[in-house]
Protein backbone atom coordinates (compact mmCIF):
# COMPACT_ATOMS: atom_id res chain seq x y z
CA UNK A 1 0.00 0.00 0.00
CA UNK A 2 2.96 2.13 0.55
CA UNK A 3 4.22 2.20 -2.70
CA UNK A 4 0.54 2.57 -4.46
CA UNK A 5 0.57 5.75 -2.37
CA UNK A 6 3.59 6.84 -3.63
CA UNK A 7 3.04 5.84 -7.14
CA UNK A 8 -0.01 8.10 -7.02
CA UNK A 9 1.89 10.67 -5.52
CA UNK A 10 4.38 10.90 -8.36
CA UNK A 11 1.95 10.92 -10.94
CA UNK A 12 0.07 13.54 -8.93
CA UNK A 13 3.01 16.18 -8.95
CA UNK A 14 3.29 15.08 -13.04
CA UNK A 15 -0.13 15.79 -13.71
CA UNK A 16 -0.83 18.66 -16.82
CA UNK A 17 -4.27 19.46 -17.65
CA UNK A 18 -5.17 21.40 -20.26
CA UNK A 19 -8.76 21.56 -20.02
CA UNK A 20 -11.65 21.18 -18.29
CA UNK A 21 -11.94 17.52 -20.14
CA UNK A 22 -8.76 16.64 -18.50
CA UNK A 23 -9.71 17.80 -15.60
CA UNK A 24 -12.33 15.83 -14.93
CA UNK A 25 -10.54 12.44 -16.91
CA UNK A 26 -7.94 12.73 -14.08
CA UNK A 27 -10.74 13.38 -10.93
CA UNK A 28 -12.24 10.01 -12.17
CA UNK A 29 -8.73 8.49 -12.30
CA UNK A 30 -7.87 9.08 -8.85
CA UNK A 31 -11.27 9.49 -7.16
CA UNK A 32 -14.06 8.31 -9.11
CA UNK A 33 -15.83 5.16 -7.73
CA UNK A 34 -13.21 3.00 -9.35
CA UNK A 35 -10.42 5.42 -9.29
CA UNK A 36 -6.50 5.01 -7.50
CA UNK A 37 -7.76 6.88 -4.11
CA UNK A 38 -11.15 4.91 -4.10
CA UNK A 39 -9.69 1.47 -4.53
CA UNK A 40 -6.78 1.94 -2.24
CA UNK A 41 -9.62 3.03 0.48
CA UNK A 42 -11.42 -0.34 -0.03
CA UNK A 43 -7.89 -2.09 0.53
CA UNK A 44 -7.59 -0.05 3.35
CA UNK A 45 -10.16 -2.73 5.08
CA UNK A 46 -8.00 -5.39 4.88
CA UNK A 47 -5.11 -3.39 6.50
CA UNK A 48 -4.00 -5.25 9.75
CA UNK A 49 -5.40 -3.31 12.89
CA UNK A 50 -1.73 -2.33 14.04
CA UNK A 51 -1.36 -0.39 10.57
CA UNK A 52 -4.49 1.10 10.24
CA UNK A 53 -3.65 4.00 12.33
CA UNK A 54 -0.68 4.99 10.11
CA UNK A 55 -2.12 4.56 7.02
CA UNK A 56 -5.34 5.88 7.55
CA UNK A 57 -3.39 9.00 7.88
CA UNK A 58 -1.48 8.16 4.69
CA UNK A 59 -4.54 7.83 3.01
CA UNK A 60 -6.79 10.95 4.06
CA UNK A 61 -3.64 12.57 3.31
CA UNK A 62 -3.36 11.87 -0.22
CA UNK A 63 -6.92 12.31 -0.57
CA UNK A 64 -6.66 15.52 0.32
CA UNK A 65 -4.02 16.16 -1.60
CA UNK A 66 -5.48 14.63 -4.35
CA UNK A 67 -8.31 17.11 -4.12
CA UNK A 68 -6.61 20.28 -3.78
CA UNK A 69 -5.02 19.18 -6.96
CA UNK A 70 -8.05 18.40 -8.90
CA UNK A 71 -9.43 21.71 -7.74
CA UNK A 72 -6.33 24.04 -8.83
CA UNK A 73 -6.30 22.67 -12.35
CA UNK A 74 -9.90 23.46 -12.25
CA UNK A 75 -9.20 26.96 -11.61
CA UNK A 76 -6.09 26.82 -13.79
CA UNK A 77 -7.37 25.76 -17.15
CA UNK A 78 -11.17 27.98 -16.19
CA UNK A 79 -8.76 31.12 -15.92
CA UNK A 80 -6.34 30.41 -18.91
CA UNK A 81 -9.89 29.79 -20.73
CA UNK A 82 -10.89 32.86 -19.65
CA UNK A 83 -7.86 34.75 -20.86
CA UNK A 84 -8.02 33.15 -24.43
CA UNK A 85 -11.25 34.13 -24.95
CA UNK A 86 -10.42 37.96 -24.01
CA UNK A 87 -7.30 38.06 -25.67
CA UNK A 88 -7.02 39.52 -28.97
CA UNK A 89 -7.31 37.82 -32.53
CA UNK A 90 -3.90 39.68 -33.77
CA UNK A 91 -4.58 38.37 -37.26
CA UNK A 92 -8.05 39.91 -37.96
CA UNK A 93 -7.83 43.24 -39.85
CA UNK A 94 -7.39 46.41 -37.59
CA UNK A 95 -10.27 48.99 -37.62
CA UNK A 96 -10.07 51.51 -40.09
CA UNK A 97 -8.40 55.06 -38.49
CA UNK A 98 -10.15 57.88 -40.24
CA UNK A 99 -7.31 60.55 -41.34
CA UNK A 100 -8.24 64.16 -39.87
CA UNK A 101 -8.79 66.67 -42.63
CA UNK A 102 -8.05 71.12 -42.30
CA UNK A 103 -10.31 72.84 -41.24
CA UNK A 104 -12.45 74.74 -44.33
CA UNK A 105 -11.55 78.18 -42.50
CA UNK A 106 -7.93 77.62 -42.73
CA UNK A 107 -7.91 75.81 -46.25
CA UNK A 108 -9.47 79.22 -47.34
CA UNK A 109 -7.04 81.31 -45.25
CA UNK A 110 -4.01 79.36 -46.61
CA UNK A 111 -4.92 79.76 -49.80
CA UNK A 112 -5.45 83.49 -49.50
CA UNK A 113 -2.11 83.78 -47.98
CA UNK A 114 -0.96 81.86 -51.23
CA UNK A 115 -2.63 84.05 -53.91
CA UNK A 116 -0.80 86.79 -52.18
CA UNK A 117 2.33 85.28 -51.34
CA UNK A 118 2.64 84.42 -55.35
CA UNK A 119 1.95 88.23 -56.17
CA UNK A 120 5.19 89.12 -53.72
CA UNK A 121 3.28 89.67 -50.33
CA UNK A 122 5.04 88.76 -46.87
CA UNK A 123 2.68 87.31 -44.23
CA UNK A 124 2.76 89.30 -40.55
CA UNK A 125 0.81 88.53 -37.65
CA UNK A 126 0.63 90.52 -34.39
CA UNK A 127 -1.59 90.40 -31.29
CA UNK A 128 -5.31 89.31 -30.41
CA UNK A 129 -5.06 91.65 -27.12
CA UNK A 130 -4.42 94.54 -28.63
CA UNK A 131 -4.27 98.22 -26.93
CA UNK A 132 -6.96 100.51 -28.36
CA UNK A 133 -3.79 102.98 -29.89
CA UNK A 134 -3.02 99.84 -32.20
CA UNK A 135 -7.15 98.69 -33.08
CA UNK A 136 -8.17 102.35 -32.98
CA UNK A 137 -5.97 105.46 -32.92
CA UNK A 138 -2.97 105.24 -35.48
CA UNK A 139 -5.86 104.11 -37.52
CA UNK A 140 -7.24 107.45 -37.31
CA UNK A 141 -10.51 107.03 -35.06
CA UNK A 142 -10.60 109.96 -32.88
CA UNK A 143 -11.37 109.02 -28.92
CA UNK A 144 -15.06 108.91 -28.82
CA UNK A 145 -15.33 109.03 -32.97
CA UNK A 146 -18.56 107.31 -33.48
CA UNK A 147 -16.54 105.15 -35.94
CA UNK A 148 -15.89 103.11 -33.21
CA UNK A 149 -19.04 102.21 -32.91
CA UNK A 150 -18.89 100.07 -35.92
CA UNK A 151 -17.13 97.47 -34.40
CA UNK A 152 -18.37 96.58 -30.86
CA UNK A 153 -15.40 95.91 -28.98
CA UNK A 154 -14.88 93.16 -26.25
CA UNK A 155 -12.64 95.37 -23.16
CA UNK A 156 -9.85 93.40 -21.49
CA UNK A 157 -9.06 96.45 -19.13
CA UNK A 158 -10.78 99.90 -19.23
CA UNK A 159 -10.18 103.27 -17.04
CA UNK A 160 -6.86 104.27 -18.86
CA UNK A 161 -6.35 106.19 -21.53
CA UNK A 162 -5.16 103.14 -23.53
CA UNK A 163 -7.06 99.96 -22.87
CA UNK A 164 -6.24 96.31 -23.86
CA UNK A 165 -9.14 94.85 -25.70
CA UNK A 166 -9.63 92.24 -28.46
CA UNK A 167 -8.72 93.18 -31.91
CA UNK A 168 -12.11 93.82 -33.61
CA UNK A 169 -9.77 93.77 -36.93
CA UNK A 170 -6.27 93.13 -38.14
CA UNK A 171 -5.91 96.37 -39.45
CA UNK A 172 -4.16 96.68 -35.91
CA UNK A 173 -0.91 94.42 -37.84
CA UNK A 174 -0.85 97.21 -40.18
CA UNK A 175 0.10 99.56 -37.74
CA UNK A 176 2.76 96.93 -36.07
CA UNK A 177 4.42 96.28 -39.83
CA UNK A 178 4.41 100.16 -40.47
CA UNK A 179 6.25 101.06 -37.06
CA UNK A 180 8.81 97.90 -37.11
CA UNK A 181 9.29 97.46 -41.48
CA UNK A 182 11.32 99.54 -44.12
CA UNK A 183 9.58 100.44 -47.17
CA UNK A 184 8.31 99.06 -49.49
CA UNK A 185 5.57 96.94 -47.48
CA UNK A 186 3.44 94.30 -48.94
CA UNK A 187 2.29 92.11 -46.44
CA UNK A 188 -0.82 90.28 -45.44
CA UNK A 189 -2.21 89.95 -41.85
CA UNK A 190 -4.21 86.95 -41.13
CA UNK A 191 -5.72 86.72 -37.92
CA UNK A 192 -8.48 85.96 -35.80
CA UNK A 193 -10.63 88.64 -34.76
CA UNK A 194 -13.52 89.58 -32.07
CA UNK A 195 -16.97 91.28 -32.01
CA UNK A 196 -19.68 92.00 -29.27
CA UNK A 197 -22.16 90.56 -32.06
CA UNK A 198 -24.91 88.29 -31.93
CA UNK A 199 -24.61 85.17 -33.31
CA UNK A 200 -26.76 84.65 -36.39
CA UNK A 201 -26.43 83.02 -39.62
CA UNK A 202 -24.52 85.80 -41.26
CA UNK A 203 -22.15 87.15 -37.86
CA UNK A 204 -20.43 85.84 -34.86
CA UNK A 205 -18.54 87.16 -32.23
CA UNK A 206 -15.30 85.31 -33.72
CA UNK A 207 -14.26 85.23 -36.81
CA UNK A 208 -11.06 85.66 -39.20
CA UNK A 209 -9.79 88.54 -41.37
CA UNK A 210 -6.93 88.52 -43.83
CA UNK A 211 -5.66 92.30 -44.29
CA UNK A 212 -3.10 93.16 -46.82
CA UNK A 213 -1.47 96.26 -46.93
CA UNK A 214 0.72 97.87 -49.63
CA UNK A 215 3.06 101.14 -49.25
CA UNK A 216 5.33 102.38 -51.71
CA UNK A 217 6.50 105.50 -53.87
CA UNK A 218 3.53 106.28 -56.29
CA UNK A 219 1.25 103.42 -55.33
CA UNK A 220 -2.09 104.59 -56.76
CA UNK A 221 -6.10 103.38 -56.41
CA UNK A 222 -5.42 101.53 -60.09
CA UNK A 223 -3.06 98.95 -57.93
CA UNK A 224 -5.37 98.49 -55.78
CA UNK A 225 -8.26 97.84 -58.55
CA UNK A 226 -5.54 95.64 -60.16
CA UNK A 227 -4.47 93.51 -57.82
CA UNK A 228 -8.11 92.84 -56.15
CA UNK A 229 -9.26 91.99 -59.08
CA UNK A 230 -6.10 88.89 -59.95
CA UNK A 231 -7.07 88.03 -56.41
CA UNK A 232 -10.72 87.36 -56.98
CA UNK A 233 -9.58 85.73 -60.24
CA UNK A 234 -7.61 83.35 -58.62
CA UNK A 235 -10.01 82.53 -56.19
CA UNK A 236 -13.41 82.83 -57.54
CA UNK A 237 -12.62 81.92 -61.22
CA UNK A 238 -10.99 83.16 -64.47
CA UNK A 239 -14.36 84.70 -65.61
CA UNK A 240 -15.37 86.67 -61.91
CA UNK A 241 -15.72 90.71 -62.61
CA UNK A 242 -15.50 93.08 -59.99
CA UNK A 243 -16.82 96.17 -58.83
CA UNK A 244 -16.00 99.19 -55.87
CA UNK A 245 -18.62 100.71 -54.29
CA UNK A 246 -17.39 104.43 -52.40
CA UNK A 247 -17.54 103.78 -48.85
CA UNK A 248 -16.07 104.80 -45.51
CA UNK A 249 -13.40 103.21 -43.33
CA UNK A 250 -11.49 106.39 -40.86
CA UNK A 251 -8.21 104.63 -42.23
CA UNK A 252 -8.46 104.65 -45.58
CA UNK A 253 -9.40 107.56 -47.88
CA UNK A 254 -10.83 107.04 -50.21
CA UNK A 255 -12.63 104.22 -49.64
CA UNK A 256 -14.73 101.39 -51.62
CA UNK A 257 -16.39 97.79 -50.96
CA UNK A 258 -15.77 95.56 -53.69
CA UNK A 259 -18.40 93.12 -54.80
CA UNK A 260 -17.23 89.98 -56.99
CA UNK A 261 -19.84 88.77 -59.61
CA UNK A 262 -21.55 86.25 -58.30
CA UNK A 263 -19.91 82.76 -59.36
CA UNK A 264 -23.09 80.74 -58.89
CA UNK A 265 -25.52 82.60 -61.45
CA UNK A 266 -22.63 84.47 -63.35
CA UNK A 267 -24.55 87.99 -62.77
CA UNK A 268 -27.65 86.82 -64.07
CA UNK A 269 -29.12 86.80 -60.40
CA UNK A 270 -30.02 84.09 -58.40
CA UNK A 271 -30.95 83.73 -54.48
CA UNK A 272 -27.40 83.67 -53.24
CA UNK A 273 -26.74 87.08 -54.77
CA UNK A 274 -29.98 88.32 -53.24
CA UNK A 275 -30.85 88.99 -57.89
CA UNK A 276 -28.08 91.35 -57.67
CA UNK A 277 -25.51 89.28 -59.62
CA UNK A 278 -22.84 90.23 -57.32
CA UNK A 279 -21.64 89.28 -53.82
CA UNK A 280 -19.47 91.69 -51.46
CA UNK A 281 -15.77 90.45 -50.67
CA UNK A 282 -13.92 92.99 -49.14
CA UNK A 283 -13.53 96.92 -47.76
CA UNK A 284 -10.49 98.55 -48.86
CA UNK A 285 -8.79 101.91 -49.82
CA UNK A 286 -5.98 103.99 -49.75
CA UNK A 287 -4.41 104.18 -46.77
CA UNK A 288 -4.99 107.47 -45.51
CA UNK A 289 -2.07 110.17 -44.92
CA UNK A 290 -2.54 110.27 -41.03
CA UNK A 291 -2.24 106.75 -40.37
CA UNK A 292 0.93 106.83 -42.89
CA UNK A 293 2.12 109.91 -40.26
CA UNK A 294 0.65 108.13 -36.95
CA UNK A 295 3.27 105.46 -37.98
CA UNK A 296 6.24 107.49 -38.89
CA UNK A 297 5.69 107.62 -42.80
CA UNK A 298 6.14 110.42 -44.75
CA UNK A 299 2.91 110.62 -46.56
CA UNK A 300 4.48 113.54 -49.13
CA UNK A 301 6.63 110.53 -50.69
CA UNK A 302 4.65 107.30 -49.97
CA UNK A 303 1.16 106.19 -50.54
CA UNK A 304 -0.38 103.05 -50.10
CA UNK A 305 -3.63 100.47 -50.12
CA UNK A 306 -5.13 98.17 -47.72
CA UNK A 307 -7.89 95.58 -47.48
CA UNK A 308 -9.34 93.99 -45.09
CA UNK A 309 -11.61 90.44 -46.29
CA UNK A 310 -13.62 87.59 -43.51
CA UNK A 311 -11.93 84.36 -44.11
CA UNK A 312 -15.39 82.84 -43.41
CA UNK A 313 -17.61 85.04 -45.93
CA UNK A 314 -14.55 84.39 -48.52
CA UNK A 315 -15.22 80.26 -47.98
CA UNK A 316 -18.87 80.75 -47.02
CA UNK A 317 -18.94 82.53 -51.34
CA UNK A 318 -16.52 79.54 -52.25
CA UNK A 319 -17.90 76.72 -51.06
CA UNK A 320 -22.15 78.15 -51.13
CA UNK A 321 -22.65 77.47 -47.58
CA UNK A 322 -25.54 79.66 -46.66
CA UNK A 323 -24.80 79.76 -42.74
CA UNK A 324 -21.50 80.92 -40.94
CA UNK A 325 -22.45 78.70 -38.12
CA UNK A 326 -21.16 75.80 -39.82
CA UNK A 327 -17.92 76.66 -39.31
CA UNK A 328 -17.87 76.71 -35.59
CA UNK A 329 -19.80 73.84 -34.60
CA UNK A 330 -17.66 71.31 -35.98
CA UNK A 331 -20.44 69.16 -37.09
CA UNK A 332 -18.49 65.89 -38.54
CA UNK A 333 -20.61 65.50 -41.44
CA UNK A 334 -19.91 69.22 -42.31
CA UNK A 335 -16.10 69.29 -41.79
CA UNK A 336 -15.73 65.78 -43.60
CA UNK A 337 -17.38 67.75 -46.93
CA UNK A 338 -13.75 69.39 -47.08
CA UNK A 339 -11.68 66.23 -46.27
CA UNK A 340 -9.72 65.91 -50.23
CA UNK A 341 -7.47 62.99 -47.81
CA UNK A 342 -8.83 59.17 -48.95
CA UNK A 343 -10.06 57.23 -45.86
CA UNK A 344 -7.94 54.22 -45.52
N1 LIG B 1 -10.93 96.66 -40.89
C1 LIG B 1 -12.12 96.65 -41.68
C2 LIG B 1 -13.19 95.85 -40.96
O1 LIG B 1 -12.86 95.04 -40.15
C3 LIG B 1 -11.86 96.03 -43.02
C4 LIG B 1 -11.01 96.90 -43.86
C5 LIG B 1 -11.60 97.84 -44.66
C6 LIG B 1 -9.64 96.81 -43.81
C7 LIG B 1 -10.83 98.68 -45.44
C8 LIG B 1 -8.86 97.63 -44.56
C9 LIG B 1 -9.47 98.57 -45.40
O2 LIG B 1 -7.53 97.60 -44.57
O3 LIG B 1 -8.70 99.38 -46.14
O4 LIG B 1 -14.34 96.03 -41.22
Amino acid sequence: MKEAIEKILASLAELKCQNEKEVEEARVRFLGKKGEVTRLFEEFRTVSPELKREFGQKLNMLKKQVTEKIEDLKGSVASSGASAAGKEDETLPGDAMGLGSRHPVSICRQEIINIFRKFGYDVAEGPEIEDDYHVFEALNFPPNHPARDMQDTFFVSGGHPNPLLLRTHTSSVQVRTMEKSKLPIRVVCPGRVFRNEAISARAHCIFHQVEGLYIDENVTFADLRQAILLFAREMFGEDTQIRMRPSYFPFTEPSAEVDVSCNICKGKGCNVCKGTGWLEILGCGMVDPNVLEASGIDSGKYSGFAFGMGVERIAMLKWQVNDLRHYFENDMRFLREFNTCVEV
